[in-house]
């Protein structure tokens, strides 16, 4: 929801923009890691990374042996997922039938030791996208960062397991079942159509302190654990949002701590969270914690001296309770080996801008730190109940018409991505280059970014200037970038997945489609949230959407709420379609 965008100060960015001759284009990650454990069968990480110029690009390619040392050569495969082709290859002889590549040791290096790496590469051409391979296989063995051996403390669901957080796996995504919340799904199965995706798993979210015990005879956090074990599920998503000051740029889903309200916030809220999650019974269970959406963003885009500022973000900038708030959270939650933290990024269409991009990893690197540990956060989430496409097919950040780039395009407006993947990978490495582990990994909520249906281009747009190629060619159609409540057009996007591509750890539905994101008009609640115009289709915005229209739905409930037309949106328009 929210997403106050995010607008940067235009002078500024416009001049670091027109100066900056190198993109920095990195589409890299790590696949995987694994905390290395000594002896064991087999196992493997992988780190892929690219350097593109937009039909070509060279691919490094990073081989870790996780398991007992390999003595008589080793083969390394993958499968790409679009249509790239290699030229060229070093280290190891790469050879590739369809999209099937198979790089062999080279003839005089056929041992790899126990945690041991080598270093093939490749140059190759594509056209469309180049993410990379979802997988790879060391001589069969999947390279998921585990070693798959029974008796690896590090594996997953191994009986007596110490508990100590040291023990997480690679990706907590990778290879379970993910819970699907029975009241949600209930509402999804009611709707004409809903009971294709009705099975799919959604976010739990946590928005007040009465929403631990049940809401108005609903299920609490303990019913939710209790049915996630019955139903013999591996992971919980979870989204802990009741932060003092909560989104202080919006108004739709303030909640109802106030700002100054930090030792409730720490004791009535995430103490009896983190006892709950720390049960024994649950210890199996993975929680993919998101924690605290539509804050520390804010404090970097919608405060201080931007034109963008509200007075409730400077009041929580001063007061320093976001930081105090999440970092507390981190740490205790972070001190449970089932649960995985995992920080808001904001979006592309947020934090994408050379001017807010640094400096917000540079904040939440402190307050990873303020935590005690930047062990306490195992990742980052982009996209939370927004709109931002996952990857743009037709047009790309490198393209350019007449001599123009994209990024000087009005949708563009200099931004340096045009959709969530790219982002998502691209602030992977920064985190990275701020000190989180090379293994951390990144969520992509495409709950809502599926952008299909009637109105979804089918191939790029025309090249008479780069409006009309832009906006001819994007499938996001929403009227500005920074519109993101209740959004008419949007579909369903990828169904969730795991370890979708290089550094994500996993597509999700964190914000549980049909739910509002607010109310078009003014009701009155006793849950916090007020109304905020951007959720009105009469209204015709504000320096953050830099005065747009909302394109917003009309006749929303507030958020949080059952929205059936916009469920049934959602559907129509999904891409993959619903089947
Ligand atoms: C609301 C929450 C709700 C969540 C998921 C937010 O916009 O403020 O109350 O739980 O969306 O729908």
């Amino acid at each position: 929801m929210k997403h106050p965008h995010a607008r940067r100060r235009r002078g500024v960015r416009r001049r670091g923009a027109a100066a900056a001759t190198v993109a920095v284009l990195l589409a890299s990650g790590t696949v995987a890691l694994a905390q290395a454990q000594a002896s064991a069968a087999a196992g493997c990480k992988v780190g892929y990374t690219t350097n593109d110029w937009g039909s070509g690009f060279t691919a490094s390619v990073t081989v870790t042996n996780l398991g007992d040392a390999i003595s008589s050569g080793w083969t390394l495969e993958w499968d790409f997922a679009g249509d790239q082709q290699v030229t060229s290859g070093w280290n190891g002889t790469v050879t590739q039938s369809g999209k099937h590549v198979t790089v062999k040791n080279p003839g005089w290096a056929t041992t790899l030791s126990t945690n041991a790496s080598v270093n093939p590469g490749f140059q190759g051409t594509y056209s469309g996208s180049n993410s990379a391979p979802a997988q790879f296989k060391l001589n069969g063995t999947l390279c998921d960062g585990s070693t798959g051996d029974p008796g690896d403390p590090g594996d997953p669901g191994d009986p007596g397991d110490p508990g100590d957080p040291g023990d997480r796996v690679a990706n907590p995504y990778a290879g379970v079942k993910q819970y699907v919340n029975p009241e949600w799904s209930a509402k999804a199965a009611a709707e004409p159509g809903g009971g294709a995706v009705s099975n799919q798993p959604t976010g739990v979210w946590l928005d007040r302190i009465a929403a631990i015990e049940g809401v108005n005879g609903g299920m609490g956090l303990r019913d939710h654990l209790d049915e996630a074990l019955e139903q013999g599920a591996g992971l919980v998503n979870l989204v802990v949002y009741d932060l003092p000051g909560r989104d202080c740029a919006a108004l739709a889903s303030n909640g109802e701590l106030g700002p100054t309200e930090l030792d409730k916030y720490k004791t009535q809220f995430i103490d009896p969270i983190a006892e709950i999650l720390g049960d024994a019974k649950y210890a199996e269970l993975r929680i993919a914690a998101v924690v605290e959406i539509d804050s520390l963003p804010n404090l970097i885009t919608n405060a201080g001296d931007r034109p963008t500022a509200t007075e409730n973000c400077n009041v929580m900038k001063a007061n320093g309770n976001y930081q105090k708030g999440i970092a507390y959270a981190l740490q205790k939650l972070g001190a449970l080996s089932n649960v995985y933290n995992y920080i808001d990024i904001g979006h592309h269409g947020w934090l994408g801008w050379d001017d807010n991009f640094g400096s917000s990893a540079q904040l939440l690197a402190d307050v990873a730190d303020q935590s005690g540990s930047k062990g306490n956060v195992a990742g980052f989430i982009t996209n939370t109940a927004n709109y931002g496409a996952l990857t743009e097919p037709y047009f790309t950040i490198n393209d350019s018409v007449n001599g123009t780039s994209v990024r000087q395009s009005t949708w563009v407006d200099w931004n340096r991505y045009v959709d969530e993947q790219s982002y998502a990978q691209a602030f992977r490495q920064e985190l990275v280059s701020d000190g989180f582990d090379s293994g951390i990994g990144m969520l992509i909520d495409t709950s809502r970014n599926g952008w299909g249906g009637a109105e979804r281009p089918t191939g790029p747009g025309p090249q008479t200037d780069v409006n009309a190629y832009v906006d001819g060619g994007r499938i996001d159609r929403r009227i500005h970038l920074g519109n993101w409540c209740n959004q008419a057009g949007a579909g369903l996007g990828e169904r969730p997945k795991a370890a979708p591509a290089s550094g994500i750890d996993a597509y999700v539905w964190m914000k549980p489609p049909g739910e509002s994101d607010g109310a078009s008009s003014e009701i009155p609640n006793d849950e916090g949230k007020g109304f905020d115009r951007m959720c009105d289709p009469t209204y015709e915005g504000n320096p953050r959407n830099n005065n747009h229209m909302s394109g917003a739905l009309a006749d929303a409930p507030l958020s949080g709420h059952w929205f059936s037309a916009q469920f049934q949106e959602l559907l129509e328009n999904a891409n993959p379609p619903v089947q």
